[in-house]
């Protein structure tokens, strides 16, 4: 088999990265080793900014986003006795949207295979080889066949515990990581949202995040010890916490059936450079942020879109400009969303340093209070800075 640029693995990035492409002529493979069930049901944040918005209707798979996506103009911040809304909209111009990430990759994998795209869901075995040279080889099992697809470029967009990455020689890539002290407990609840936008609690007890993903199903999370149970977690204790670290007066978090439960270890992670040879990361597969700063799937999205347009130029003028400066380009915005995530990260979490760190974390949120330029760069983060290479 053969096709112009192989992509390996069917999330965000990959489907985006196909139908983009798509509409430039360009002919490509998604490669899934997962089922279409799986990864449709694979539960993950869902905040998108103005900028993934956009590039969803510019691939034309938003009609659904548009319909049932909850538009929010901006967030709450809370600390015990004072709640900020951080109004992003008065403050950039840009909007944000709750719609879950699972729903993101139904549309995309529909719009996908709508348009004849072709797409091989359950490849075991996926191995690449050939990367530094023209034309670079995936290979891959299904059903009984073992299938070499010949490409001229491969996208690596399997994640961060894919394939792509680790194929990459030894001693290439540079990487840098950062593990955090502690977890995510996250659950999923019946339970209609009692808030109009998402909370971000500062507490003594550490940080909790209330979320939505519709108007009739809750996602709430609780920083919790790294080593932490979810046996340890009996549903009374969630709430319980859940209604401590969000409390204001009047208000309470709503209750419900708790549907989905799980744990999220808290980490940071950049290789670079995004490339090797004809094989290009993109998303999950390059570099990880905290779920703090809402980033990981509007980085993957931005990510392709650069990708994209690289090989549009290549495959239209013969440049290779923008290849060549790919991986520079994305790691900008990457190390930005990384600044930030660790940012809201290190203001909202008991990092462990003890009560000089926690009053300062106090003098942050204050400050956001009262600095309207503080706010202001809190919501430009964000809501997404515009999509353009200067960032
Ligand atoms: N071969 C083929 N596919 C693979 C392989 C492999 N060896 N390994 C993983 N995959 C698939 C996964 O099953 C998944 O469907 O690659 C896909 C990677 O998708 P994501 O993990 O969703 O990554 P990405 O598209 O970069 O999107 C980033 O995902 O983890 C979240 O917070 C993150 O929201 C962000 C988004
Ligand atoms: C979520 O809805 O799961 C969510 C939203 C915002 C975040 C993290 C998770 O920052």
């Amino acid at each position: 088999m053969r096709t112009q640029v192989g992509i390996v693995g069917a999330g965000p990035a990959g489907l985006t990265l196909a139908l983009l492409l798509k509409q430039s002529g360009i002919d490509s493979t998604v490669i899934e080793c997962r089922d279409r069930e799986y990864v449709e049901r694979r539960v993950r944040a869902g905040l998108l900014e103005q900028n993934t918005i956009d590039l969803m209707h510019q691939i034309g798979a938003a009609d659904r986003m548009d319909r049932e996506g909850l538009r929010h103009s901006g967030v709450y911040l809370r600390r015990p006795g004072h709640t900020q809304y951080i109004d992003m909209v008065n403050l950039t111009g840009r909007h944000i949207a709750i719609y879950g990430q699972q729903e993101m990759v139904k549309d995309l994998i529909a719009t996908w295979i709508d348009r004849g795209g072709d797409i091989r869901f359950m490849a075991s075995s996926v191995e690449l080889s050939d990367l530094d040279s023209l034309s670079p080889l995936i290979e891959f099992t299904e059903g009984r066949r073992r299938i070499e697809l010949r490409c001229e470029f491969i996208a690596g967009c399997d994640g961060f515990h894919g394939v792509s990455r680790t194929s990459i020689p030894p001693g290439v890539l540079k990487e840098y990581d950062l593990v955090y002290p502690f977890s995510w407990l996250g659950i999923l609840a019946e339970a209609a949202p009692s808030t109009d936008a998402l909370i971000y609690s500062w507490h003594e007890h550490g940080f909790s995040l209330y979320s939505m993903g519709s108007p009739t199903v809750s996602r709430l999370y609780l920083q919790v010890p790294v080593d932490e149970v979810l046996e340890d977690w009996p549903d009374e204790r969630i709430w319980g916490e859940l209604q401590i670290r969000h409390a204001s007066e009047g208000w309470r978090v709503s209750e419900g059936r708790i549907v989905e439960r799980g744990l999220t270890p808290m980490r940071s992670y950049v290789c670079d450079p995004m490339r090797y040879g004809r094989l290009f990361l993109a998303g999950d597969a390059a570099h990880i942020v905290p779920p703090t700063g809402a980033k990981g799937l509007n980085l993957a999205v931005n990510d392709v879109r650069l990708l994209a347009a690289a090989l549009s130029e290549w495959y239209e003028q013969g440049s290779a400009t923008g290849l060549d400066r790919y991986s520079e380009t994305a790691l900008r915005r990457v190390w930005r969303a990384q600044d930030f995530s660790n940012y809201m990260t290190q203001m909202l979490h008991d990092t462990g340093e003890g009560p000089f760190a926690r009053r300062l974390q106090l003098a942050r949120l204050e400050y956001l209070e009262r600095s309207e330029a503080a706010a202001r760069t809190l919501a430009e983060n964000y809501s997404g800075l515009p999509a353009t290479d200067d960032f």
